[in-house]
């Protein structure tokens, strides 16, 4: 007999989430099960190359030299003021994120602090985690939170607006952008599916203004395609258009005139957008004595 998995119970129950019958309970462990599951079931395929295949067996082998390890999960730097505020915040609107998150927020966030700014984060919830980043950015940032439940429109304020729609829905992103424009940084933590999170980067990205930051996360699942998409792109940042020379020049794509650099962390994706694009990318030689090997 097949074992029941996480996977296919989330499957089952969010397949009848519609059905009156099945308890709110029943559909709340179908709605937790998306969330931290949400491409588990993915195709397998997604990344199918041998060398793909060779760096998964060279991870799930891993053996690299052991750390320290921690008593429990990631615990970010006592300094970090997001993970502060998130700690102190036991009451009022909830937030809900992983912790190794707010190290990663904080490398990639600490240099819009005090500047004016727009900020999109996609997927509002309770409204806590708004209150989070106005405590953390200050005065000057203007966020615009997206959901697709009603609900969440309570959460506006001077500070905050609040646009309902599906992140999904192409025609949303396109009305988005005409009242929204350079947004500096970009949070998608909606509804976490593969689609959603391809849909709202080709919608939203292409448009960031020049060393804007964006942020994808609960990117859940070993061959997730987010991921497979992801590595597309980071494909592309080493593509190499070499000039005849005497020191490797490339043409810069527009790939690498626009972004800057692209990091994933656990369940996270981060792309920075250059400030100023280059046009070619060189590798000049510095001093005067050479080893006679490489000519
Ligand atoms: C994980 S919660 C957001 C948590 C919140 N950012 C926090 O830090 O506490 C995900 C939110 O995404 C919203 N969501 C789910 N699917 C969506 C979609 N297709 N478009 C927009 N929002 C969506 C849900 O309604 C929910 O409020």
């Amino acid at each position: 007999m097949k074992p029941i998995t996480a996977s296919f119970l989330e499957r089952f129950i969010y397949d009848n989430l519609q059905d009156e019958t099945m308890s709110r309970t029943t559909k709340k462990i179908g709605k937790m099960l998306r969330f931290f599951h949400a491409d588990e079931a993915a195709d397998r395929s997604a990344l199918d190359s041998p060398d793909y295949a060779r760096g998964l067996s060279f991870g799930e082998r891993w053996s690299g030299t052991p750390v320290a390890e921690a008593d429990g999960s990631p615990v970010p730097a006592a300094d970090n003021p997001l993970w502060k505020y998130f700690c102190e915040h036991e009451e009022g609107p909830g937030i809900w994120k992983w912790t190794h998150y707010f190290d990663v927020y904080h490398r990639h966030f600490a240099r819009f602090r005090g500047q004016k700014a727009n900020m999109v984060e996609v997927g509002i919830y309770s409204g806590g985690s708004l209150g989070m980043w106005k405590d953390y950015f200050g005065r000057n940032i203007h966020i615009h939170g997206v959901d697709i439940e009603d609900a969440c429109k309570c959460y506006e304020d001077q500070q905050t607006t609040v646009h309902i729609g599906d992140q999904e829905d192409r025609s949303f992103w396109a009305d988005f952008r005409t009242k929204v424009d350079n947004i500096q940084i970009l949070l998608d933590d909606g509804g976490h599916t593969p689609d959603q999170q391809m849909v709202t980067l080709e919608e939203m990205l292409p448009v960031m203004p020049p060393g804007s930051v964006y942020i994808c996360e609960d990117i859940h699942g070993v061959s997730n395609r987010f991921t497979a998409f992801a590595a597309g792109l980071v494909t592309l940042l080493n593509a190499q258009n070499t000039e005849p020379g005497p020191i490797p020049v490339a043409t810069a794509t527009p790939i690498q005139q626009s972004l800057c650099s692209i990091h994933f962390y656990p369940y996270m994706l981060v792309i920075e957008k250059n400030a100023v694009a280059p046009s070619r990318l060189e590798a000049p030689k510095h001093g005067t004595e050479w080893q006679p090997f490489l000519g």
